[in-house]
């Protein structure tokens, strides 16, 4: 008996530890890892959720900090907050009222490795004095990965081209700067290109070009290159060489064959042609002269 009471009372605690802390619940969900170029820009996608409602932005604080302190931020609404290697590098770029804890970290340095991690205040004002009451969540971090080169863009291409008919080569790169995407470009001009930027998840963005041009004879075995050049100014680049298959000019054939073909209809036609002319004169003789021409012929004989 005394051992169910126990349990019971065991329980009930527990179930009132659990409904305390469940009650208004925050979570975050952050990228784990993420590649950043250096000199470039990174976005760190990041959004979280409050199980007591909506909450204005006004009444939010969302900081960034370096995992190995909460003091060490590096980003914060009031930027003497901000550790000085991190002053006017970092934005947040997502709205916290849309639940979007979204950070941008600019000219990213080699050291920026982080992990990072966002926690957020509710913030309360009572009279415009702002004091604030702090709940925040179980942090959720990032680690960055540092890309000292750039990736090299990937060239699609079909194997051979054939002159005078369009041609269309793909090049694209991965990056995870889009709100300044790497800039594509092609070493031929006067071209249909058409640019797509497309988001591949977990904050990896991908940035395509595809050129569209019509080949030429000259243009076989010239070298194609697609160059990315990245915020910041890296630039890497791939290039592939060109086979043109040559579209056969038939006309050293057709041409002598059309005039032997003609030739030859014509010497033909001249033959019949005489030889009704002289089936008649034949004819004519015969019946005009028979005797005459018995005895040529007869004189033939002998
Ligand atoms: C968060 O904000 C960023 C930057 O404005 C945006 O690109 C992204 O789509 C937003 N995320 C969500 C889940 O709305
Ligand atoms: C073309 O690519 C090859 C290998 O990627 C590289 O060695 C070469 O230098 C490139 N050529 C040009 C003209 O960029």
């Amino acid at each position: 008996m005394d051992k169910q009471k126990i349990m019971m009372e065991f329980c009930l605690l527990f179930a009132a530890i659990c409904s305390s802390v469940s009650s208004d619940e925050w979570k975050a969900n952050v990228v784990k890892s993420i590649d950043a170029l250096v000199t470039s820009c990174v976005v760190v996608p990041c959004s979280f959720s409050y199980t007591g409602g909506n909450l204005p932005s006004s009444k939010l604080r969302g900081i960034w900090h370096e995992k190995d302190g909460t003091k060490k931020i590096i980003y914060h609404e009031d930027p003497t907050q901000i550790k000085d290697n991190f002053k006017d590098r970092t934005k947040l770029v997502g709205e916290l009222g849309q639940n979007n804890c979204t950070l941008e970290i600019t000219e990213v340095k080699d050291h920026d490795n982080g992990p990072f991690c966002f926690r957020v205040e509710l913030v309360r004002r009572e009279n415009n004095d702002p004091t604030k009451d702090m709940f925040s969540f179980v942090e959720d971090c990032v680690e960055l990965k540092m890309l000292t080169q750039p990736p090299k863009p990937a060239v699609i291409n079909l194997k051979t081209a054939t002159q005078g008919e369009p041609y269309t080569v793909t090049c694209s790169v991965i990056h995870t700067c889009p709100s300044n995407v790497p800039k594509l470009t092609w070493n031929l001009d006067s071209t249909k290109v058409i640019v797509h930027h497309k988001d591949i998840k977990h904050g990896n963005w991908e940035t395509q070009s595809i050129l569209t041009f019509i080949p030429e004879e000259k243009d076989d075995n010239s070298e194609i290159t697609c160059t990315a050049e990245f915020n910041g100014g890296l630039k890497s680049s791939e290039n592939f060489t060109l086979r043109v298959k040559r579209v056969e000019n038939y006309n050293h054939i057709i041409i002598p064959s059309v005039v032997g073909i003609g030739s030859t209809v014509a010497f033909v036609l001249v033959c019949i042609f005489m030889t009704k002319k002289y089936k008649k004169r034949i004819e004519e003789l015969q019946s005009r002269d028979g005797s005459m021409w018995n005895r040529l012929s007869r004189m033939s004989h002998r």
